[in-house]
């Protein structure tokens, strides 16, 4: 099976498995301590069953939102993911960014993109570009870093809030793995299994924070460099000082309360994003779709709420959606496309949840998504 033959999500997951050396598999693929949270956060989808409408006319469907106050032609978007060239070492982010554009849909970069953002911004010209924020101890670094998304025309900005330190992912260390991954005794059998990516990796340059080359990372891997570079001593002021440094839409990530939610709007946030995380931080935390609600519920109709974790189906998105969601971010799902086949792995990503969100808002009788409410969604009894 090619990437373009996939049908579904799950696919694309089978082929990326096939493509990639187990531990690399193992870090998108992987959750926190006993994957508890990464499982029931897909799982949890199906308690929430629907009702439909009958006899509406759907022969035009609407899918369109905001993102951060900019227009996507589909209610997702690419949220941001560390390091994507280890999952194609040669295109990474620019082969996601390129089909995000591709799909008129916003692309996130994340501080630990592998690609430079003005690299990222020129794949993606026109469509709205997000820049997600860790916060180094040094501020100086922060500060340019902003300063170099907006001359690039990043449009929001999205602080992550949720990895103050890095989650327990087991998998990891079993599997000897690293970013860079390295082929050392532990990991020549698993990389050896896969030729073909390790030819890849060899004839591409070193995969690391490409945003960040003049910064002394001591050698640390990405997990050394959120646990000891980024500021632990973080609170709300600092949200606010860089709510206020960035000066345009800006989102809290990775919050879980109705309480938090409102505190990042007091900080500036016009948008609050909820997120486990993928199931990579807290094991046991809740899955996202059971939170949406209440947060809808506290802050005004100005501010957007997004809201990721689990999403494999068009269902799962217009889950979010009728729960009060304004958008919802992919993480797996296009990483998954991504090692599966490149830019045409992430369009098929693509493609097959914008043909599920089309189809079942037919099937649903709601043409217009904005439409979309929880008086269509059930909790099962
Ligand atoms: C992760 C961090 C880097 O989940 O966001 O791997």
């Amino acid at each position: 099976m090619r990437a373009a033959e996939a049908i579904n999500i799950n696919d694309l997951r089978t082929l990326a498995r096939k493509r990639l050396p187990r531990m690399v598999f193992d870090y998108i693929d992987g959750g926190a301590e006993d994957e508890l949270t990464l499982r029931r956060s897909v799982d949890r989808f199906c308690d929430y069953e629907w009702v439909w409408n009958s006899l509406v006319d759907v022969s035009a469907i609407r899918t369109q939102t905001l993102v951060f106050g900019q227009p996507s032609a589909q209610p997702f978007f690419v949220s941001p993911t560390a390091a994507s060239r280890l999952f194609h070492p040669m295109q990474g982010e620019l082969a996601t960014a390129r089909a995000a554009q591709a799909a008129c849909v916003p692309y996130s970069v994340s501080t630990l993109a592998s690609h430079t953002i003005e690299d990222i911004a020129k794949a993606a010209p026109t469509i709205p570009k997000i820049i997600q924020v860790y916060v180094w101890k040094d501020r100086g670094l922060v500060r340019d870093f902003l300063a170099r998304a907006k001359a690039a025309g990043y449009t929001g900005c999205v602080l992550t809030v949720d990895a103050t330190v890095a989650g327990q992912r087991e998998r990891d260390p079993r599997n000897g793995f690293s970013i860079p991954p390295s082929v050392n005794v532990k990991t020549a059998t698993q990389a050896l299994a896969r030729p073909g990516y390790l030819f890849d990796l060899a004839r591409s340059p070193k995969i690391g924070p490409a945003n960040f080359q003049g910064v002394d990372t001591g050698g640390r891997d990405v997990m050394g460099v959120i646990n000891e570079l980024f500021d632990r001593t973080m609170t709300w002021k600092d949200a606010e000082w860089m709510a206020q440094e960035w000066g345009g839409p800006f989102a809290v990530k990775g919050i879980s309360t109705a309480e938090d939610a409102r505190k990042a709007v007091d900080s500036g946030a016009s948008v609050v994003w909820l997120s486990n995380h993928g199931g990579r931080q807290i094991d046991t935390s809740v899955p996202v779709v059971d939170l949406v609600p209440d947060v809808r519920a506290a802050v005004t109709d100005r501010i957007e709420v997004i809201a990721d974790g689990g999403v494999r189906r068009g269902s799962h998105v217009l889950k979010l959606i009728a729960q009060g969601a304004t958008s919802v971010a992919l993480g797996r799902a296009c990483l998954y496309g991504l090692a599966a086949g490149g830019e045409a792995g992430v369009t098929r990503a693509l493609d097959i949840l914008a043909a599920d969100v089309a189809r079942l808002l037919a099937l649903l009788g709601v043409p217009d998504m904005k439409d979309l409410d929880g008086r269509l969604l059930r909790a099962r009894p």
